[in-house]
């Protein structure tokens, strides 16, 4: 049986990118590698937990021991966030959610016009870390938060505005750092501390960030 510091606890983590459609052939996306969340969902095995991973598109292999659930856009990632969370101790938010996505969905394939420019309506999706943090019975709820600038202010200010009980702040202005990279270095902020870790690497850090999470108790 499992033994560890989660030994016992079903943890579920989103990652990766979300694909946001506007035609059949084409989408809206960002560089997110799903790196980091699968590091965590591997570290999170390690330490004895139950991991589910809610995975955008990535060329990743699934890691050992964890069940994976595969989504392609924010709202499907919502709909598998929301299905999980109830039955969850602990939920971390490492997906790359596009803010927008196409407000209405070509059902063909759209035609090159005659006009040198094209406009697409965006609208919002939804915050899918903070629709959980709002759940009856809510889980440990962590987000990450990826910032070029102002690291820490604003990564304070997205923990109070979604409801999180810490979020990850990850400075993403470092030269082989973060996103779509294999090294790493994050402050943990909570309502009580702010704990800076690395550079190391996504599989150290993400050992680090478990034994750290782990201690949250709800
Ligand atoms: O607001 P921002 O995108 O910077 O917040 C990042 C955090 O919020 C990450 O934990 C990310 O997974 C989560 N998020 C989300 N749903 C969104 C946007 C972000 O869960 N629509």
């Amino acid at each position: 049986f499992a033994t560890g510091q989660l030994a016992g606890r079903h943890v579920v983590i989103t990652a990766g990118p979300t694909r946001e459609a506007i035609d059949p052939v084409r989408y809206l996306s960002n560089h997110s590698s799903g790196k980091m969340g699968y590091a965590l969902a591997e570290a999170a095995v390690e330490a004895g937990a139950r991991v589910t991973l809610i995975s955008g598109p990535t060329g990743l292999p699934t890691p050992e021991r964890v069940t994976r659930i595969d989504v392609t856009s924010a709202l499907e990632m919502l709909e598998a966030s929301l299905a999980q969370a109830p039955q969850c101790d602990l939920f971390i938010g490492a997906a790359a959610v596009a803010d927008y996505r196409p407000a209405d969905y070509q059902p063909q394939k759209m035609k090159k016009g005659d006009e040198d420019t094209l406009q697409i309506a965006l609208t919002k999706n939804p915050d899918i870390i903070a629709a959980v943090a709002q759940i009856e019975n809510r889980p440990i709820t962590i987000g990450f938060a990826a910032e070029s600038e102002q690291l820490l202010e604003y990564a304070r200010g997205k923990r109070e505005r979604k409801g999180l009980d810490a979020i990850i702040a990850n400075d993403i202005s470092r030269e082989g750092l973060g996103f779509n990279s294999d090294d790493n270095a994050v402050t943990l902020i909570d309502a009580e501390r702010e704990l800076a870790l690395g550079p190391m690497s996504k599989t150290r850090l993400a050992r680090a960030l478990i034994a750290e999470l782990s201690r949250y108790t709800r």
